[in-house]
């Protein structure tokens, strides 16, 4: 952690009291985290709406019985493979495959090979969580 500054801040009371509700139920372990937390979520999605590298996971969840959407799945992350760091492959169960794709860099082409992936039919769910490459957060 680098130097520690102290700030005061001027909100509405319900905020507040809505805020302090949620510190109290073990979400952060203080006042302070919370807030740093907050900037840092900000500064999060600052990133992804100004174009730098960015970094995120999305998870699959399909049945490997449908080769076409397997095929599908697996042009659509080559096409990407710049943006894909690693895939991981679980089989849930006799049927239902979970896949982890790890991706790093532009904003702008994240978001197209993820909706590239969501367009591909008979997926059961899709998921994009969006982070960081760490380089810009303190
Ligand atoms: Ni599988």
């Amino acid at each position: 952690m680098g130097k520690v500054v102290r700030f005061a801040v001027s909100v509405e009371k319900e905020l507040f009291d809505k805020f302090e509700s949620i510190i109290k139920k073990g979400s952060f372990a203080n006042r302070s985290q919370g807030i740093s937390n907050l900037i840092k979520e900000y500064l999060v999605q600052n990133e992804w709406l100004s174009g730098r590298q960015v970094a995120g996971a999305i998870t699959i969840v399909y049945e490997h019985t449908k080769r076409e959407l397997v095929k599908k799945l697996l042009s659509t992350q080559h096409k990407y493979h710049h943006n894909i760091i690693s895939t991981q492959h679980i089989h849930l169960d006799h049927s239902n495959c979970l896949e982890v794709v790890v991706v790093k860099g532009n904003p702008a082409n994240i978001e197209k090979l993820f909706l590239e992936l969501k367009s591909t039919k008979h997926i059961k769910h899709i998921a994009l969580a969006v982070t960081t490459t760490g380089s810009k957060i303190p």
